[in-house]
């Protein structure tokens, strides 16, 4: 008996030792098929599912290694229990918190992407994760989505742009991005089993870009699927989204993972694209069942049907295979490097972001920048200026080194002035999805805020949402577009005080401002991450000048955005379905075609300079299909102090045999400019992006005739038009 298990071990040492050495010179794709030859149908389905909360099982045997996971998106989350979604109590994982996805998606800069992704992806992999699960791209649909701040934004083009970069920088670390939720999960509430029905339009020009981006151009060796269903089918085993659109269409080679717990079909996961199956809620995850994991969709159950012949082995060849792949290019890449964590560098990375992301939305009498060296006394009332915000939210929340509240930030740029604070109102704790009211007395909270705000020479509000639940957080959606927590009260009981009150909006969403018009200043600062106070600091001071735009439309109302105008049917549902009845018309789409003017409009952001367009051109009049668009135009910069500004390109197709948006964003970029500075900025657009998707034929469709381009600095401030024919 001693004897045989010597032999085997023996033979499995040579045959893996062989594995790895006779392959260093052949194709992946030969490594892969060896490798496959040599699994046996149960070790080939132990990698196509969970063994724990965020890994999967290799092949020991052989020297195949287990996958690690972590989310996701704005650091490396900290660990967590094998079974349980506990926290498991390291000491030795505490990240860097880069700024929420929304604000990077704000500062509209595709080379901050490409920073966040490398910095974050050598997080990663110092902590040795293997994929990343993130970045999200699920579109901005109504206010209330409890998940906005962790996707970027309303406009297709835009989170295209921005999510290739990010990619990019992660993969360089042999770290898999894995780009999340495929797709159409707009919104939390229900989000485990709402049915979306959608016309193929919207589908193809407002849902799908930026997934088909991160595949085509970004190269994505993962994909999550979403929980929700897309006409009658699971998202993560759906024949049209996976096997038709995603894996033959655009011909991704990479691993489709579940959302956790998003499987519900074993025979639909194995034939309908799914390739890795995490967190689904088998007796084991909640009371530990022994073998629980073999309880899996993509388990014992999917064995059996191998076994009797009802499914084909060869479909779980072509699972492996991808899952190899993948393994290939990040835990099996013997040169990937080694990465690293908390560094001084992913700090500035982290801050760099943050000051290019937040959006000065209002500036009356030049109310900011604040200068240090003059202003004595600055009340900073409101909770968010001292809440810590990479805590909570759901799966992205973060342990960090350090995170410089608000507060903080204000007292260090601002030390030679008196800081005055008070909390002015307080939210309940959330306990397991409930929200418990705070214990703290909201009337004298309020009275502490009111006499300070009398004492001081500005106040700056330091309000907005939070990420506890039915806020900015997973799980539900918010249950109100006001502030909550007695916030719109507070504030205009402190401008009965001080008329001289700005607002710092610390949120992920859109809210309604009904003080909008007498505070003095009001600036959208996202959840920023380690480095919030200091990128708040910098740019209340003057350090930085402000150049983030919004990368979503403010509605003065709910009933404003699309679509919550159509009721119940289109937000959030009736329990079972819903249907996108504002259709392509999603966003600034939607306020400029039906002539709604939104509060702030989508690409809108202040600065303290002022800049001027001039000499818009184009190379030519009259385009074919296949050429490109050479837009240019000079822009200076006719204020004071140096500064960014993002030029947009809208197009708008003049006649069309189907409706089209009155402005869709087709190109921008960011330039910056010393004061009296002027540059030529040159942008492209290939003519077939001017395309719709008819869905008639089932195609794209570029129909003859003119279009408008219009460049401005927001969807709503164009400042030149340029007529082009197509032929
Ligand atoms: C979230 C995912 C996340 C996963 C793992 C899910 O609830 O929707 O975005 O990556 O959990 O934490």
């Amino acid at each position: 008996m001693k004897k045989l298990s010597i032999v085997i071990f023996l033979i499995t040492l040579i045959s893996s030792n062989e594995l790895f050495a006779q392959t260093n010179n052949e194709s992946v794709d030969n490594k892969i098929e060896k490798i496959i030859k040599q699994l046996t149908l149960k070790e080939k389905l132990d990698m196509c599912h969970a063994q724990s909360k965020f890994s999967s099982k290799g092949v020991a045997r052989l020297g195949i290694p287990e996958l690690w996971m972590s989310d996701g998106p704005h650091g490396v989350r900290t660990e967590i229990d094998w079974d349980t979604w506990s926290h498991a109590g390291w000491t030795n994982d505490s990240c860097t918190a880069f700024p929420a996805l929304t604000c990077l998606a704000a500062s509209f800069n595709p080379d901050l992407s490409y920073k966040y992704g490398k910095a974050l992806g050598e997080e990663a992999r110092y902590r040795k994760k293997d994929i990343i699960l993130g970045p999200g791209v699920n579109i901005y649909r109504t206010p209330l989505n409890g998940r906005n701040f962790e996707y970027m934004g309303e406009d297709p083009y835009l989170a295209s742009k921005m999510v290739v970069p990010y990619i990019h920088g992660v993969q360089e670390n042999g770290v898999a991005a894995c780009v999340k939720h495929y797709v159409l999960n707009n919104q939390e509430h229900w989000r485990d089993h709402i049915n979306v029905e959608l016309s193929d339009r919207a589908l193809y020009e407002i849902y799908l870009p930026a997934f088909k981006a991160a595949v085509q151009e970004g190269h994505v060796w993962s994909l999550m699927g979403a929980y929700n269903q897309v006409r009658g089918q699971y998202c993560c085993h759906n024949e049209f989204l996976v096997n038709k659109i995603l894996k033959k269409d655009w011909e991704f080679d990479g691993v489709l993972v579940t959302d956790w717990g998003a499987t519900h079909d074993t025979k639909q996961a194995a034939l309908y694209g799914l390739d890795l199956e995490m967190g689904t809620g088998t007796d084991g995850l909640t009371s530990s069942l022994k073998n629980a994991y073999d309880n899996y969709f993509m388990a014992n159950p999917l064995l059996k049907m191998v076994e009797s012949g009802e499914i084909n082995e060869s479909v779980i060849d072509e699972k492996v295979e991808r899952i190899l792949r993948l393994m290939f290019r990040t835990n099996m890449n013997k040169t990937r490097p080694f990465g690293s964590m908390n560094s001084q560098q992913h700090f500035d990375v982290a801050r760099e972001i943050a000051q290019e992301g937040i959006v000065l939305l209002k500036n009356k009498n030049k109310f900011f920048p604040i200068d240090p060296e003059k202003v004595q006394t600055i009340a900073v009332i409101g909770e968010n200026a001292t809440k810590m915000m990479s805590l909570g939210g759901g799966s992205s929340e973060l342990k960090t080194i350090h995170e410089i509240s608000p507060l903080e930030g204000i007292q260090k740029r601002f030390k030679n002035a008196t800081i005055l604070h008070a909390m002015g109102y307080a939210s309940g704790p959330s306990v397991y999805g409930k929200v418990i009211d705070s214990k703290l007395n909201a009337d004298s909270l309020k009275n502490e805020a009111i006499k300070i705000a009398a004492k001081a020479d500005i106040v700056l509000f330091v309000g907005g949402l939070n990420k506890n639940h039915h806020q900015d957080c997973e799980g539900d959606d918010r249950k109100s577009f006001s502030l909550p927590f007695g916030q719109d009260d507070l504030l205009s009981e402190i401008l009965k005080v001080n008329k001289n009150t700005a607002v710092v909006l610390v949120s992920g969403n859109a809210v309604k401002m009904p003080w909008v018009n007498q505070v003095k200043g009001i600036v959208q600062t996202w959840y920023l991450g380690s480095e919030s106070g200091n990128a708040l600091a910098d740019v209340l001071s003057g350090d930085v000048n402000p150049s983030g735009k919004l990368p979503f439309s403010f509605p003065v109302k709910l009933e404003d955005n699309a679509a919550h105008s159509f009721g119940e049917i289109s937000y959030p549902g009736d329990g079972t379905k819903q249907e996108y009845k504002e259709d392509i018309l999603v966003g600034y789409r939607w306020f400029d075609t039906k002539k709604i003017k939104p509060l702030y409009a989508f690409g809108f952001g202040l600065s303290y300079s002022e800049f001027d367009m001039t000499k818009a051109s184009v190379n030519k009049k009259e385009y074919k299909s296949g050429d490109v668009i050479s837009v240019s135009c000079e822009m200076k910069n006719t204020g004071k102090v140096k500064g960014k500004e993002v030029i947009q390109v809208y197009v708008n197709d003049v006649k069309s045999s189907v409706l089209r948006p009155l402005k869709e964003l087709k190109a921008f970029k960011k330039v910056s400019l010393n004061s009296g500075e002027s540059k030529t900025v040159n942008i492209e657009i290939p003519v077939n992006k001017l395309a719709f998707y008819d869905d008639v034929k089932k195609d794209w469709k570029l129909e003859p005739g003119q279009f408008k381009l219009m460049l401005g600095t927001s969807s709503k401030n164009i400042s030149k038009t340029i007529i082009i024919e197509v032929e």
